[in-house]
């Protein structure tokens, strides 16, 4: 894989329980942060790493993420009448020029590999980014996605994003034993779903971004269901690794595991306190709510 990849896939079709009851009608993915969607945010991140094609594996319930990226006649048309020029900026920019937005539907919720193996057809015989909206990341500099597509670019190895995570957490994550390390990047040894810490053979834990060779295809279609009756993305990879070199990339950035209630209430706090209008008041609000509930310092 020397290729530049230029396709990513955003498997949305998650049944979203952990944010029950908000998600029986709001996709996960279009819960916001701020003003926009954590959708937009992967969204962005791809197109900035130089995708032009965004795949959505999504499924029957969620025609919000289709609408949200589809053009808003009505809604432009009025913004434009009253020259609120900076909002219809906004609502057309969701996707810029030149990029294509395509659905696909996953029927049945079989996992994430299979997710991912429903995307096929589309992305061919090409290197793709894989991106999990609800794994939001921040950074100043170049966002992850760019950080992996450049390195796997100059390697040519399939790319997944690591970070360092406390041993007692390694149970909720794929874990990752690799080696030469050098850098940001290392050849992965071994892929474990989830083990027990003091099994877990590293603490560098799986993070929602992958740049993969589309052999991983082949991979997914012969992989049986595993935990939970799904088809993981894991067992594909680890039988990836044993034909090829596939790395591990410790990205600069911060990661907010949007997927659960505290990290959805900590990336809303972060970008918070980072926005340029925000900043000031929420900084205010928050020394204003700690006061209010007696905690007088924070160590
Ligand atoms: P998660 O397990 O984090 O998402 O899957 P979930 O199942 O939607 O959420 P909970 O656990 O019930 O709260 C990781 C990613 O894989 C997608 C999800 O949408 C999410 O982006 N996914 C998962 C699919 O697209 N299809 C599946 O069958 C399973």
């Amino acid at each position: 894989m020397s290729a530049r990849i230029r396709k990513a896939v955003f498997p949305v079709a998650g049944l979203g329980t952990r944010f029950l009851p908000a998600t029986k009608t709001v996709p996960k993915e279009m819960l916001p942060i701020i003003d926009r969607p954590l959708i937009q945010y992967a969204v962005d991140e791809a197109i900035e790493a130089g995708c032009d094609t965004l795949v959505f594996v999504t499924n029957r319930y969620k025609h919000a993420v289709a609408d949200y990226f589809d053009k808003a006649y009505e809604l432009e048309q009025k913004l434009e009448r009253s020259g609120k020029t900076e909002q219809l900026e906004l609502v057309r920019n969701v996707l810029p020029e030149g990029v294509r937005a395509v659905f696909v539907t996953q029927a049945e919720a079989l996992g994430l590999g299979h997710a991912v193996l429903c995307a096929k057809s589309v992305i061919g015989d090409e290197p793709f980014a894989v991106l999990l909206p609800d794994d939001l990341i921040w950074n100043r500099g170049p966002g992850a996605l760019k950080q992996m597509a450049d390195a796997a670019e100059a390697s040519g190895a399939s790319m997944i994003a690591v970070q360092d995570v406390p041993r007692e957490q390694t149970a909720s994550y794929g874990i990752v034993a690799t080696e030469n390390f050098e850098k940001r990047q290392g050849r992965i040894r071994a892929i474990v779903e989830k083990p027990k810490p003091e099994v877990a053979p590293s603490n560098l834990a799986v993070v929602g971004r992958y740049v993969l060779n589309p052999r991983i295809f082949s991979l997914l279609e012969s992989t049986t269901p595993g935990a939970g009756g799904e088809i993981q993305l894991t067992d594909a990879i680890a039988a990836l690794l044993e034909e090829e070199a596939v790395n591990a990339y410790r990205f600069q950035g911060t990661r907010f595991d949007c997927g659960t209630h505290i990290g959805l209430v900590e990336a809303t706090i972060r970008y918070a306190l980072d926005h340029e209008k925000l900043s000031d008041s929420a900084r205010q609000l928050m020394a204003n709510a700690l006061s209010e509930l007696g905690v007088e310092e924070l160590n």
